[in-house]
């Protein structure tokens, strides 16, 4: 049957009169070449066993799901947030298919020396293999009336916390010659949001800093790739919905409907759908992924 296939193949670029010409002659050879080959097709590689991934901002949302498909898919894995509290809960909760033996840190991110130090050291014990850049979103508000702290500290905890974090995992991505660098971003990366001044300037800068860190990086076996989330129900996303609920004079329902409104899919997006595209973009199947902007959002960017 596959033979059948490629013979009517051969047959189909000899005969399209749109082929170019160059294109022609490469799908000549190959289809020559199908004849005598045979092809074996394996399920794409999506094991992380012996892998080490950092996940950051992984008490809850979309920090926390991610950490649970990279459990899932066998990497051992170093939460990393704010709250001891919460982090030592859910370490034993991860699971642990491969007997992995996770772990957490505590750091803030709102300190850029602090989680510098931590990192520095969490770093020199363990070879991360995989780093989820992530952590809470700058507060909202209209550009104009944001005062200049505002885009400093959001600076620093986005991309200058993103930065530290890949200047002290890398060296072991090199060695191993296998890295995976996911930040979670925003749509915003594509389209501004209203109401998302410092954000949206910060977001911005952070998908740039990916894209030139993904082609020094490439040749090392490193990708590094953006996640944008679209209106993930988590508990920031309540906390926005609350808030703007409240200045609208509206219910929580009505303000979700509205938001839905907007949403080709008709509907929120849950955490893990969000943490399947990190997930994804961590393994071996995803290694010629590298330097792009993935839209996790039901359709609703509408851009290309
Ligand atoms: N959900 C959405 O609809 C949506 C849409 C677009 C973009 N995003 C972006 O995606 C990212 C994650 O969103 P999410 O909805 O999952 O947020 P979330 O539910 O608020 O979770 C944020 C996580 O980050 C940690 N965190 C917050 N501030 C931190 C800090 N200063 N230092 C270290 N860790 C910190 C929190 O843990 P601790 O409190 O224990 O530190 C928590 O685990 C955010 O940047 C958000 O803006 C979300």
């Amino acid at each position: 049957m596959r033979l059948i296939t490629q013979i009517y193949q051969l047959f189909y670029y000899l005969k399209d009169p749109e082929y170019p010409s160059e294109g022609l002659t490469i799908s000549v050879f190959h289809g020559i070449a199908g004849l005598t080959q045979t092809q074996h097709f394996c399920p794409m590689n999506l094991s992380l066993q012996h892998r080490n991934a950092l996940v950051c901002g992984s008490t809850q949302g979309i920090g926390r799901a991610a950490a649970f498909e990279l459990a899932l898919l066998g990497a051992t894995v170093t939460l990393l947030a704010r709250s001891e509290e919460k982090l030592r809960a859910l370490v034993t909760q991860l699971p642990t298919p491969n007997g992995q033996r996770h772990g957490y840190l505590v750091a803030d991110f709102a300190d850029a020396e602090q989680v510098r130090t931590v990192v520095m050291a969490a770093s020199a014990q363990n070879d991360f293999h995989v780093l989820v850049n992530n952590t809470g979103g700058p507060p909202a508000g209209p550009a104009l009336d944001s005062n200049t702290a505002a885009f400093v500290q959001a600076f620093s905890s986005h991309l200058l916390c993103n930065h530290i974090l890949v200047q002290a995992v890398v060296p072991a991505m090199k060695k191993a010659g296998y890295g995976r660098i996911v930040n979670v971003i925003s749509t915003s990366v594509k389209i501004p949001i209203r109401g998302l001044g410092v954000s949206n300037t910060i977001r911005g800068a952070v998908a740039n800093w990916a894209k030139t860190l993904s082609v020094e990086l490439g040749p090392f076996g490193i990708t590094v790739n953006n996640v944008l989330p679209g209106s993930t129900m988590t508990g920031r996303l309540e906390a926005v919905l609350a808030a703007g609920a409240a200045r609208a004079g509206r219910t929580v329902e009505e303000e979700t409907a509205l938001m839905i409104r907007e949403i080709p899919a008709g509907r929120i997006g849950a955490a893990e759908e969000v943490a399947a595209a990190i997930a994804f973009l961590a393994t071996p199947a995803a290694a010629y992924i590298n330097g792009i902007n993935i839209p996790v959002d039901g359709g609703r960017t509408g851009s290309l």
